[in-house]
This record gives structure tokens, C-alpha cells and sequence, in this order.
């Protein structure tokens, strides 16, 4: 009788207590788990913000919760962090807090209105006189355009993006995407940024290639303002986006670039000029290295700049028809594909295009292109095709080399079809011309 009773008791202590106790525990984890199973899977799905967004209807709710748990995360994370730090005598920091850690990243703890801005004392290797020919080259554009009139123009687009980049960390890869659908449109004018234009035609913001997939807009307002209110009438907004682009990549790992300013603001944005002007992700080789030409880019440059998608996401309606076809399912890692269906439960639905570092630009993407875990068709078959495989190789086995063009080709791709001199304006704010 008193077995039994004691068998009860310890059935009801169990079910009642340790197993709640149990799964609350595993839950609380579950992000970490999610995350540290992506760094050692070939391809997994990150935990803080594919979960939640598998079977969502609503574009605009799973980003609410995506915010939400990278900011628990990012708690977690900080907790750790100091944990971390009382564990590490030396204080030594390790790889990625150094990521994360902004003083660190940019050379100092620099305030708005500082006379001297890190960048105007970069840390990268001096330039060679060939160098200094090339940049003084592109079209008027100059380093260090705003030291006399404007020296803590780059401060302040530099903050602006940290402040934005604590609250939502996707901000960074937004805006080098900014810059190219900017640049290959019409140049880089800051067309991509206006609301209306005197001509009153469809901006080119609401091309479907742009739509949903562009965003960025409110902080380049905020830093604008802010810009006004110091040096009114004197940063153009083409040159923001061209600086912050750099600021973005540098945030996320690259190291410094000096970038040329002087450009002037376009008075025009048509919708008309988009098509054929953009890449899509179902350009072929030729079609790429065409549109590239065009825009004054070699096969190189094209090859180190798509190593910009070492960080950011792409919506399930960029790749999953990849599945539909077999000679493009073929060209596909089937755990990628598992993973695509997994999470493609929606178009408007995300995946890395990285997802071993979503955050971080380093070479881990080359390799993976490689691998056939290229998200994007036109990324992958860069690393098919006979012309520029070789450079994709040689940018995953060389990380150092990679990140030395990259700023070059950043320059190269800022400088397309510049206004300089007295050419276009300067926008009082880059919604709408002045
Ligand atoms: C052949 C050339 C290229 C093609 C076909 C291409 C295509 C795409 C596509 C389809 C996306 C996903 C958009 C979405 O679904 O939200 C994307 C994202 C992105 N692209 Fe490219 N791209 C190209 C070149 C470039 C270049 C040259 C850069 C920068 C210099 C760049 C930077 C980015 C970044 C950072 C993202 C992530 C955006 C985010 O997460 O918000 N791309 N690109």
C-alpha cells in the first residue's frame, strides 16, 4: 500500500513539476541551439528569425517578431558576453564580439562634431600613385570631399547607422542594395530616393524590381536631417547612400575603404528607366557581364561584388522556382533545397543568402557557391560558368585579397554616371527635389 502510494507521489512530482520544468528550460534555449546548430550544419535555417516566419500569411507581422527575437537574442548574447569576459583573464575578445564592437570597428570612440573623422585617417595601407591617378579619375569625385566644408559629415552618417543598426541589425545589408539599384538607374543620383519628381512620373522606387525589397529610406531621412541642421545645403543625398553602403559593409566585418564623395543630387526619377537597367536572379552569365559592361564594370568587378550577398536575406519568390525546373534543381545542394521548401511556406518569406553568417562579410559565401549552396540562381552559376569560376575559387581561398578589390569595385560602382560640379543639386531632403 505505502509502494503504491510513494509511486503515485513521485508520478505526480514528475508530471507536475519536472517535466514543465524541463521544457521551459529547452525552450528558453532553443534560439541559441538553432543558432550554434547553424555554425556547424553546411546549411541550416537561423533559428531567430526563419522559425517564426515558416508559416506566416503576414509579410509585416513576422518582422515585428523577427526584431523581437534578435533583440532576446542579443540580450542572451550580451549576457553571455560579459559572462565571457569575467571567464577571459586576459580579455581577450573574441572574433565576433569584435563585429559587434563599434569603437573597435571604426578606430575610436568618435562623437558627432568631432573634428577628425576615423575615415579621414584610414588604417588600410597607403595608396600607391597609381592608386591616387585612379581615384582622381572618377569623374570629379574626390576623398575627403566634405573635410573643409562639412568635417563631421562622415560622423554623422556613420552613427546614424549604428543607432539604426541596434535595432534592427538587417538594416546594413539594405543599403549597399540601395546603392546599386540606385546606380545602375540612371547613375548614382539619388534617384532611388524620391517620392515625386516635377514631371510627376512613376518613381522608380515602386519598379517591381525595387517594391518590397528596397528599404533604408528613414534613416537615410534622419541622417539627412541631421546633416541640415549642420551643414545645410552641403551633403548631397546621393553621397549619404554611397557612404553609409561603405559604413554597412565595414559594420559588418570589411575592413575600412575610403570612399570618393562630390556627387550631386538628380532632379529626376522614372519608374520606365528601371527595366533592363536592374540584374535579376535569373540572368545568365552573359546577361550579367553585359549590364555590367554597361555600367563601366568588368567581369572581375562583377565577381567581387556579388560577394556582397555574404550578408543579407533574399524572399522566396527570388529562388524557389529554382525547384520547379530539374536542370536548375540540379544546380542545387538537396539540404538547400529541403530548406527552401521548408521555409518558402510563403513568397514574401526570407533565407540568408549566407546562413553560416548572415551578418558578416567574409569569404564563407565564395565557398559555399562552390558547394552549389548559392541561394540565387545568378549567384551560383557564377561559379559554373567558365569565365569567372576561377575568380570565385580564388575569392574563397583568398579572403584578403577579395576584401582589397572589394573597395575599389565599391568606388568603381559609386562612381557610375556621377553628377559632379554643377550639375543636379543638392536636396534639401532626398524625398523630393528642391
Ligand atoms: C548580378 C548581380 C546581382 C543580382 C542578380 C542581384 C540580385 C539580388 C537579389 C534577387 C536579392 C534579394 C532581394 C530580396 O529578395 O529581398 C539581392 C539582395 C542583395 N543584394 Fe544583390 N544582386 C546583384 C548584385 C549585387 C551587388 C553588386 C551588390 C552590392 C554591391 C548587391 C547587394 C545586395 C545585398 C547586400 C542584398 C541583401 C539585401 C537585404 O538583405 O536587405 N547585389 N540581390
Amino acid at each position: 500500500m505505502m509502494a503504491a502510494k510513494a509511486r503515485i507521489s513521485a508520478a505526480i512530482l514528475l508530471v507536475c513539476i519536472i517535466l514543465p520544468l524541463l521544457a521551459s528550460a529547452f525552450l528558453d534555449h532553443l534560439p541559441e541551439f538553432l543558432e550554434h546548430d547553424s555554425r556547424n550544419k553546411d546549411v541550416t535555417i537561423r533559428g531567430d528569425n526563419n522559425i517564426v516566419r515558416a508559416n506566416d500569411n503576414d509579410f509585416t507581422l513576422p518582422r515585428s517578431h523577427e526584431k523581437k527575437n534578435e533583440r532576446s537574442l542579443r540580450e542572451k548574447k550580451s549576457k553571455k558576453k560579459k559572462h565571457k569576459k569575467k571567464k577571459n583573464k586576459k580579455g581577450k575578445k573574441s572574433h565576433k564580439d569584435k563585429i559587434f564592437d563599434f569603437d573597435h570597428i571604426f578606430g575610436g570612440n568618435q562623437q558627432e562634431g568631432d573634428e577628425f573623422s576615423p575615415y579621414l585617417q584610414p588604417f588600410d595601407v597607403p595608396q600607391t600613385t597609381e592608386e591616387q591617378e585612379q581615384t582622381e579619375n572618377y569623374d570629379g569625385l574626390r576623398e575627403g570631399f566634405y573635410q573643409k566644408t562639412c568635417p563631421q559629415a562622415e560622423n554623422i552618417i556613420r552613427n546614424g547607422l549604428i543607432r539604426a543598426f541596434q535595432n534592427d541589425s538587417t538594416i546594413a545589408a539594405a543599403l549597399p542594395r540601395l546603392l546599386l539599384h540606385d546606380c545602375f538607374v540612371n547613375g548614382c543620383d539619388g534617384s532611388i530616393l524620391l517620392d515625386t519628381t516635377p514631371s510627376g512620373a512613376r518613381v522608380e522606387k515602386l519598379a517591381g524590381t525595387n517594391g518590397a525589397t528596397v528599404k533604408g529610406f528613414e534613416l537615410i531621412d534622419e541622417i539627412k536631417a541631421e546633416l541640415e541642421r549642420q551643414c545645410p545645403g552641403i551633403v548631397s543625398c546621393s553621397d549619404i547612400l554611397a557612404y553609409l553602403s561603405r559604413d554597412a559593409f565595414v559594420l559588418s566585418g570589411l575592413p575600412n575603404y575610403n570612399v570618393l564623395g562630390g556627387r550631386r543630387d538628380g532632379m529626376e526619377s522614372n519608374e520606365a528607366n528601371v527595366v533592363g537597367n536592374l540584374p535579376l536572379p535569373g540572368d545568365t552569365v552573359d546577361q550579367m557581364i553585359d549590364l555590367f559592361q554597361k555600367k563601366g564594370l568588368n567581369s572581375e568587378d562583377l565577381v567581387v561584388l556579388i560577394g556582397a550577398h555574404s550578408i543579407g536575406v533574399a524572399h522566396c519568390f527570388n529562388f524557389l522556382y529554382r525547384l520547379d525546373e530539374p536542370e536548375k534543381a540540379q544546380m542545387l545542394d538537396p539540404r538547400l533545397a529541403g530548406v527552401m521548401r521548408f521555409i518558402c511556406t510563403n513568397q514574401m518569406n526570407t533565407l540568408p543568402f549566407d546562413p553560416t553568417t548572415q551578418y558578416k562579410m567574409d569569404s564563407i559565401f565564395y565557398k559555399q557557391l562552390m558547394m552549389k549552396k548559392g541561394l540565387i540562381e545568378s549567384d551560383q552559376i557564377l561559379a559554373q560558368d567558365i569565365r569567372t569560376r576561377g575568380l570565385v575559387q580564388k575569392f574563397g581561398d583568398d579572403e584578403m585579397g577579395w576584401f582589397d578589390k572589394f573597395g575599389k569595385a565599391m568606388n568603381k560602382l559609386g562612381a557610375i554616371e556621377v553628377l559632379t560640379g554643377n550639375q543636379g543639386q543638392i536636396r534639401r531632403q532626398c524625398r523630393a527635389v528642391n
